[in-house]
């Protein structure tokens, strides 16, 4: 109680960077359990009592955790990707889910064209190779990989990631063509300088290099099977900055060891943090920790939004733009 006020309650599954966490402090009594917690049930046993509870993309919130929440009001989700949270479970129990949208659009695109950069050019086992002593002197055949002016790039999904992706793509001279469910209108397709292809297989068959931006849901789960990675060009690049279940990463790993992929950049996994076996002993891959937002500036913006959002419900009594359910 302050001065007879009942304050907010908010659990905070994370130790995060920011101002908003502090400013929050000022206003709800927080609770953080910094290594955060990892199963429904535990966070169902943490949650009564609470009004707002901040979460984790590794944090699952389905019927069994909010089941813990008698007083719960919001849950804010530190991720652009909400497929950690059962949107129709927190609907039917009228309570709000945010997530961070938009502010992780740049840095997110910025690493996927790190991962092609890398596989078209060498960047990770050039590295290596300097590593391991054996760079005794320019030689006209080392290490050849593909001009970007002379690649195809096929990019699933226009959504904010997508389109920034694309636009980059502009930068480097590099043909683009996409496929997402809805068209973009003439003018951004134009603005971007980017095809429409209908279909997933229209696309794989036209790209040197897919990379993919797509929200992980039922229907987008094993988007990349292995049916989808026999239609890819023989030597294509496959990049991955979205959802590792997006991919039959067991038939990734055959595809490539295979070699008739050219190779994977990789910033997520089918079952984080575990990696397929066999995937990590290929030269043709560039495997990252799930870094797409990290940077000081963007995972700082991240928190912040969710305090925000926190605050609009539990101080201010109202609906945030970003709420995805009610
Ligand atoms: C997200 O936000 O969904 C990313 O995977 C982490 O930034």
């Amino acid at each position: 109680m302050a001065g007879g006020t009942v304050l907010s309650r908010v659990l905070v599954l994370a130790d995060l960077p920011g101002e908003g966490i502090r400013r929050l402090e000022r206003s709800c009594e927080v609770v953080t359990v910094p290594e955060g917690l990892s199963t429904e049930e535990e966070i169902a046993e943490a949650l009564p009592g609470f009004h707002g509870l901040l979460t984790l993309l590794t944090q699952p919130v389905g019927e069994t955790a909010l089941a813990g929440g008698d007083v719960l009001r919001i849950v804010s989700n530190c991720a652009v990707g909400v497929d950690n949270i059962d949107l129709d479970a927190a609907r039917r129990r009228g309570v709000i889910v945010t997530n961070t949208p938009a502010v992780l659009t740049d840095d997110t695109a910025d690493l996927t064209w790190a991962l092609i950069l890398s596989l078209l050019r060498g960047v990770v086992s050039g590295d290596a190779f300097v590593r391991r002593g054996e760079f005794t002197g320019w030689r006209p055949k080392l290490l050849l990989g593909r001009s970007l002016g002379g690649i195809t790039l096929g990019v699933v999904g226009a959504g904010r990631i997508g389109r920034a992706v694309m636009s980059r793509a502009r930068a480097f001279g590099v043909r683009t063509l996409y496929t997402s469910r809805t068209r973009l209108d003439p003018g951004r397709e134009s603005e971007l300088g980017v095809d429409w292809r209908p279909t997933l297989e229209t696309l794989l068959a036209a790209a040197d290099v897919i990379s993919l931006h797509v929200p992980l849901t039922d229907d987008t789960r094993h988007l990349v099977d292995a049916r989808a990675l026999a239609a890819m060009r023989p030597g294509a690049f496959l990049v991955n900055t979205s959802r590792g279940q997006l991919v039959d990463e067991a038939a990734l790993t055959r595809e490539l060891a295979s070699g008739r992929l050219g190779g994977a950049g990789l910033d997520v996994f089918e079952r984080e943090p575990e990696i397929h076996p066999g995937l990590a002993d290929l030269e043709n891959v560039v495997l990252l920790p799930h870094i797409g937002s990290a940077t000081h500036e963007t995972r700082g913006r991240m928190a912040d939004c969710c305090c925000e959002d926190l605050e609009t419900v539990l101080l201010r009594d109202e609906r945030p733009a970003r709420s995805l359910t009610v």
